[in-house]
């Protein structure tokens, strides 16, 4: 019995000094030191035995046992030690592999377009201001007289919200149909002189490919004690030449806005055919960018300015429709379908 536990600590010890993976020698303690393995099945024949010879052989069983452990321990350290020294040995990190492409991505060109048309005026002097996009009528229109029965104030045209809570009293509300009514709201807030550009949302009920829902504009306007129509031509024709190139040229029409007197529309020459005559421009050579005149002394009434003391000019422009002739675009629509790869081009 004596010898077959002494054979045994000899048969472990040449297997676990052969062993050098730590799932070889996991599996060499299960088969000596397991619940099955081959000690305790030594020792389940030591019932037959006489008690003082169980007695010796017992402490020799310990004493291989806690041999064969000693051995399986320092045998697993070196084989823990040998796996990780392989593993640093193998292929190394190549850093100086190209990375993988992060694309950046980069402002909406109604963002960037409006940004622009913004900062040549901060250039010229002029404040950034805004107004809410949900707006009192007498904003939108009233204050910028509108008369009673105008046909921008038929539901045709606005979008009307009626405010909750305020029941038979409410006033009446729009979705703003332009920036003009942050002209009003800038001469309430400070004193002539006053130059401030407004940029926003609009809201009109349109939709066709030149005409979305929403849109933005960026409205302009100038107060002074002696504004006259040369400074808001020199201003526009400044503008201008900033933002298409200095040799675009500008037309002014005579037009008609209640809030200006008298009106314009300007043009600038067809930056597609260079005013020779194109689908875009419908053969005439002249595009549309924006509307303007001299701000009505009814209006400076409704703002708490005195007409009597005050002149001054203004002007609103589409933002969509100027981004459409700066790209060369074929439809507004794309502007708010957020297709990636159309986006991406700009
Ligand atoms: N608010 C006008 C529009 O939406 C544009 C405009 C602004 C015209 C200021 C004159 C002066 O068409």
């Amino acid at each position: 019995m004596q010898n077959h536990f002494q054979t045994l600590l000899e048969q472990a010890k040449e297997e676990i000094e052969a062993g050098d993976s730590p799932a070889q020698l996991e599996a060499l303690r299960v088969k000596y030191l397991g619940k099955k393995g081959a000690l305790s099945q030594g020792l389940s024949q030591m019932g037959k035995l006489p008690h003082e010879e169980r007695k010796k052989i017992g402490a020799v069983a310990n004493q291989v046992k806690a041999a064969v452990e000693a051995l399986l321990e320092r045998a697993m350290q070196r084989a823990e030690e040998a796996a990780l020294k392989a593993s640093l040995k193998g292929p190394k990190l190549d850093i100086s592999l190209p990375g993988r492409l992060c694309r950046q991505g980069h402002r909406h060109p109604v963002s960037q377009t409006m940004d622009d048309i913004v900062d040549i005026f901060v250039g010229m002097g002029f404040e950034v201001a805004d107004g809410p996009e949900v707006e009192l009528g007498w904003y939108n229109f009233e204050a910028l007289n509108f008369l009673e029965n105008h046909p921008a104030r038929d539901m045709q045209d606005s979008f009307y919200v009626s405010p909750e809570g305020f029941g038979e009293n409410a006033p009446p509300m729009v979705l703003r149909t332009h920036t003009s009514p942050v002209q009003i709201r800038a001469m309430q807030a400070s004193p002539p002189p006053l130059r401030a550009i407004m940029p926003g949302r609009v809201y009109r009920r349109d939709f066709d490919i030149t005409h979305t829902p929403m849109f933005h504009q960026v409205e302009g306007l100038f107060v002074d004690t002696h504004v006259s129509m040369a400074d808001l031509k020199g201003t526009l024709n400044a503008f201008v030449r900033a933002f298409f190139g200095e040799s675009v040229k500008t037309r002014f029409r005579a037009s008609y806005f209640p809030f200006t007197e008298p009106s314009a529309e300007v043009d600038i020459g067809c930056v597609i055919c260079q005013g020779t005559g194109c689908r875009v421009c419908k053969m005439s050579g002249w595009l549309e960018i924006l509307g303007a005149g001299m701000v009505h002394p009814n209006v400076f009434s409704a703002s708490g300015y005195n007409p009597q003391e005050v002149t001054g000019f203004a002007f609103g422009m589409g933002i969509e429709r100027t981004a459409m002739l700066r790209y060369g675009l074929g439809d507004l629509r794309a502007l708010f379908e957020n297709d990636v790869r159309f986006l991406a081009q700009f």
